[in-house]
């Protein structure tokens, strides 16, 4: 039977990292994948150009039941540590907004870098794991039909996000195979859709985009929100969904930082034949408008025929949307997925599952749930490196 030192099952973000600082301390290791290709999700990460970090990936950037649990390996891998790597490996980047790190060119670059980074480890690719038992202190695996005894086994194949590229769940079954409890998983930075009947106003608005702020369920983002056939999209709907939840009425703001009220009577105060949706367009954009005007039975009338209260009505319409989203797209587009290895069952300095030494958890499969922006991949970097450190 073969040996290994260290095997990682998923040459992903969080796998690949890991067998670097692993390799790095001398340490024989064995990275699987049932993929053909390591690293798929780096490559279509960020439309391409991988948003690799975000320099504000403090604690409070996650999700997890117990908020605290990420505390340790973020603050030991800092997103500046990335950043020198991507340096050291003459990766040209730049900041688009708030802290988001993205490569000039290809994502495919950082997947290059992690590759290299991990010289001298064994990757399979093509391989699939059918079984894993323990063997004194130690493991004994069996991929493709073959049986592979190592030390230790970092387990760090991901969620259940986008099952087309892969995603499968098995980290879940390890880790229940092993006594972990798991907190329920749900698909998280994830378009929201609606009931055919609340479809009459985004579906034909479907490809518009607005500027638009949701507060709800602890959280609080003012970014894109991108009406489609099926319900809303945009980067505050996938961020707001990772704090919504079925039946939850969602108030949207879809003119933030203006008064929508105010700005359309003092346009009344201005006199003249203005139709309301040309008002109102002024504010939004046009199409989103007309349609809201329409809706509100706006649709030809003028503004200076309407009384005060009637637009406070209309800027209530505009600033507190209340929707009532049926669902999500599910993991079939879902970039993260939320909830997964209970954190209770893991060391925060070394991702060592307490009730089975040798067993590490990493990743995305772990309670640990990044907001959009670069968070999950310093995830995966910092719990990779915390697990490569201790193995
Ligand atoms: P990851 O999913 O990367 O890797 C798991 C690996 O395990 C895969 O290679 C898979 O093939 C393998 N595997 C699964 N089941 C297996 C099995 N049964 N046997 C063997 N191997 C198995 N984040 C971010 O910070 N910035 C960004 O720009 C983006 N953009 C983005 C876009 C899209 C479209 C998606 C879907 C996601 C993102 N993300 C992101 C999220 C980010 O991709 C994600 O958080 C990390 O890839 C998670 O890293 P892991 O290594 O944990 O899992």
């Amino acid at each position: 039977m073969k040996q290994t030192d260290v095997l990682i099952i998923g040459a992903g973000a969080a796998g690949l990292f890991c067998a670097g600082t692993a390799v790095r301390r001398g340490k024989r290791v064995a990275v699987i994948d049932h993929a053909a290709h390591p690293g798929e999700k780096i490559r279509i990460s960020g439309g391409g150009r991988c948003n690799f970090t975000n320099l504000a990936a403090t604690p409070y950037r996650f999700l997890s039941q117990n908020p605290r649990f990420a505390a340790s390996a973020l603050a030991r891998f800092l997103p500046q540590d990335f950043v020198a790597l991507v340096d050291h490996a003459g990766i040209a980047w730049h900041e688009k907004t708030q802290g988001q790190l993205f490569c000039d060119g290809k994502s495919t670059q950082i997947i290059d870098l992690l590759l290299h980074r991990m010289r001298g480890a064994e990757l399979r690719l093509n391989s699939s794991l059918t079984d894993l038992q323990r063997d004194g202190d130690a493991f004994v695996a069996t991929i493709s039909g073959e049986r592979l005894r190592a030390d230790r086994v970092v387990v760090a194949c991901g969620g259940k996000s986008i099952p087309k590229m892969g995603a499968t769940g098995l980290a879940y079954e390890i880790a229940a195979q092993f006594g972990l409890r798991i907190v329920p998983t749900q698909a998280g930075l994830v378009p929201l859709t609606f009931a055919e009947q609340d479809l009459a106003l985004s579906r034909p608005l479907a490809g518009i985009a607005v500027e638009a702020q949701i507060a709800h369920g602890g959280g609080n983002f003012r970014d894109g929100l991108l009406f489609t056939h099926r319900g809303l999209s945009g980067p505050v709907i996938l961020q707001i969904s990772s704090f919504w939840a079925p039946g939850e009425v969602l108030s949207i703001d879809l003119a933030p930082g203006i008064d929508v009220a105010t700005a359309m009577k003092q346009r009344k105060g201005q006199g003249g034949k203005v139709a309301v949706a040309t008002a109102l367009a002024q504010l939004l954009p046009e199409r989103l408008a007309t349609a809201i005007a329409a809706e509100q039975g706006l649709a030809d009338a003028r503004l200076a025929d309407q009384p005060n209260a009637r637009l406070d009505q209309l800027g209530a319409r505009v600033q507190r949307w209340q929707v009532k989203p049926v669902g999500t797209e599910g993991y079939r587009t879902a970039e993260v997925t939320l909830g997964g290895v209970d954190t209770r069952d893991l060391d925060a300095r070394t991702m060592q599952a307490r009730k089975a030494p040798g067993l590490y958890f990493i990743g995305e499969c772990v309670d640990v749930t990044g907001w959009l922006g670069g968070y999950n991949f310093q995830w995966a970097w910092a719990s990779g490196e915390a697990a490569g450190q201790a193995v």
